[in-house]
């Protein structure tokens, strides 16, 4: 069972972490995948050829050329998904004529993988809200705060679903620096983050990665890499960051959220933010769509939307807040440093402390 600290603990809304800085840096190793393949798991999106604008940095021709062995699963082992036409993507299928997402994101952390038609979308969204970027940095750092939080309560295994293009450090590498046998599986639809995942998200035996999506629960719950990985008597800690802003209401983010949980043990948790309208409301609905034409539209919630995502949950001190909020390490943020963040976070445990 995961120990999740005393209640005096839990009350003084002090970082209950390593104390280590979150301060991350940007990725820049090189593309060295293990090569093994796995194919399309998810509904997938469409797709295009990856030609025209290209990206804002060399390191991206690989996209182009299919230099990087795409569809790393897990170094060593030989995972091919079924359904999937037998190969999986090739780099031909990475879509540049619209925005991604996780390029869009990449782009306000400061990242070199994203395309032309990535960073225009990013820079209207900018125009708008300009503090998306720190919001963004913020949204990264509370995941990496919670990450640490969860493995010291004792979780040894997690699903990071809308995984995002890496960011150093990356939810394994937070994870294993407290314990090496933390088993993570990251799952993401999108297939730039796949292209990226053998060299820098599965590079070491204990970490995974699906090409699929959220809004199919049961067939990543089915995975049968998944099930290898995880141990489903055991805690787990979900990994929903940053994603369900994704999910409009009508694909139901709160039955997805529900089908995920169930499959969950008692003492595993719930790791969740999301975008917000309720500080840069107007604002925050206009930029909203500059991700019309992207592959995944946004729908920005409301804290009286965003809490009933942990339902099933027990929230751990101090709720769901504004993400620097959640146990900052260090100084808490200033009043004017938190009118920057768009970004609701919270960590909830299954059944109760
Ligand atoms: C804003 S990024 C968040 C990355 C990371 N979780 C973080 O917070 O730093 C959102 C990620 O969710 C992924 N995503 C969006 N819709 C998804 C879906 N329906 N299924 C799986 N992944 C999805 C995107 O591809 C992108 O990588």
């Amino acid at each position: 069972m995961a120990e999740w600290g005393s209640s005096e603990e839990r009350g003084s809304g002090k970082d209950l972490g390593s104390g280590k800085g979150s301060g991350s840096s940007r990725d820049s190793g090189s593309c060295r995948g293990s090569g093994t393949a796995v194919g399309r798991s998810g509904g997938g999106e469409p797709t295009g050829r990856a030609a025209g604008a290209g990206p804002s940095h060399s390191r991206n021709d690989r996209h182009r050329t299919g230099g990087c062995g795409i569809r790393t699963v897990r170094k060593g082992q030989g995972v091919t998904e079924q359904g999937t036409g037998g190969g999986g993507f090739a780099a031909e299928e990475i879509d540049t004529s619209r925005p991604h997402p996780a390029r869009m994101y990449d782009y306000y952390l400061g990242g070199w993988d994203n395309y032309e038609v990535d960073r225009a979308a990013a820079e209207r969204f900018i125009e708008v809200i300009p503090d998306i970027r720190p919001g963004a940095r913020a949204n990264r750092d509370f995941l990496l705060r919670a990450v640490r939080k969860v493995v010291e309560s004792g979780v040894r295994q997690i699903i990071d679903i809308g995984t995002g293009i890496p960011t150093s450090p990356n939810t394994h590498e937070v994870a294993q620096e407290a314990d090496p046998d933390v088993r993570v599986v990251y799952v993401d639809n999108d297939p730039i983050v796949a292209t990226h995942a053998g060299a820098k998200l599965t590079n070491n035996g204990n970490a995974s990665f699906l090409l699929a999506d959220v809004r199919e629960p049961e067939r990543i719950l089915a995975h049968p890499e998944l099930r290898r990985m995880i141990d489903f008597d055991q805690p787990v800690a979900l990994l929903l960051v940053a994603i369900l802003h994704f999910i409009p209401d009508e694909e139901d983010p709160a039955g997805i959220v529900a089908a995920l949980a169930e499959a969950l043990p008692e003492g595993s948790c719930l790791v969740l933010s999301h975008g917000t309208t309720d500080f840069h409301s107007e604002a925050a609905r206009a930029a909203a769509d500059a991700y019309k034409n992207a592959t995944a539209s946004v729908t920005l919630r409301t804290y009286a939307d965003i809490v009933p995502f942990f339902d099933g949950f027990e929230l751990l001190d101090p709720g769901v807040v504004q993400v620097p909020l959640w146990h900052p390490d260090g100084e808490p943020p200033t009043p004017a440093e938190l009118a920057r963040v768009g970004f609701y976070g919270g960590v909830g445990v299954k059944g109760g402390r």
